[in-house]
């Protein structure tokens, strides 16, 4: 069983939540702040004390299919109301960007902040930097587990950066990294992105099976 799921901890190194905790203090601004990706909600409950203690007024949203241990969603609530916080303030979408975008598109919803660490495969990344779209200049991203266990993740979020210049790279602490909305150029991820991303993640999983029967 994931460590996450007994006792409801954050699976981001504290090197990590710091950079966090500074991003918010340093670059936050009042808005919407989603997670893609919550597990337990052990880096959630501590970002929303993060906000309230820089007196950011910001509302949560945390995208996940909540498949990821038994009675997900029931623990991460449970979670937060031990953190006092009121987890009906929470908005959770259940599902992934594939089911959940289009109607926040429709909707016009905006965000001050997206946390992307959910499947970390190059499709899945490529995907939900789709959100990107939804960003508000000075928005920020955080993008966790950017290192060589899940290249999927470098290689998303390093073209991200270099089809982006509206986007810079504000930071990095262990395989946490921090981007910033400079401006409002994007590049939308279009159908010929995400073909790539697919062969992308295919030669990907070709390497690591490779590797495998090689190290055997
Ligand atoms: C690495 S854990 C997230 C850790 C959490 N952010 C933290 O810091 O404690 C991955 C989470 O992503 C979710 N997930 C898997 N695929 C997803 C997808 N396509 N979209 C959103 N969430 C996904 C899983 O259910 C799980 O809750």
């Amino acid at each position: 069983m994931r460590q996450s799921a007994i006792d409801l901890s954050s699976e981001c190194s504290q090197a990590e939540r710091a950079r966090i905790r500074a991003a918010i203090r340093e670059h936050l601004r009042p808005g919407n702040f989603l997670e893609i990706g919550t597990a337990a909600g052990g880096t959630l409950k501590q970002i929303i004390g993060w906000t309230r203690e820089a007196g950011v007024a910001t509302r949560f949203w945390v995208l996940d299919p909540f498949t990821y241990f038994e009675d997900q969603l029931e623990k991460v609530r449970a979670n937060l109301r031990g953190a006092e916080i009121d987890p009906d303030e929470v908005e959770f979408l259940i599902g992934t960007t594939d089911s959940q975008l289009a109607l926040q598109r429709a909707l016009g919803t905006r965000f001050s902040a997206i946390f992307i660490d959910g499947d970390h495969r190059a499709l899945p990344v490529t995907k939900d930097l789709q959100w990107a779209e939804q960003l508000e200049v000075g928005g920020l991203i955080f993008a966790h587990d950017y290192c060589a266990k899940f290249e999927g993740v470098i290689w998303a979020i390093d073209r991200f950066l270099a089809r982006n210049p509206g986007f810079e790279l504000l930071g990095r602490s262990e395989t946490l990294v921090v981007l910033r909305r400079k401006d409002d150029r994007l590049v939308p991820v279009d159908a010929a992105e995400l073909r790539r991303a697919r062969i992308v993640q295919t030669l990907l999983k070709w390497k690591y099976s490779i590797r495998k029967r090689l190290a055997r």
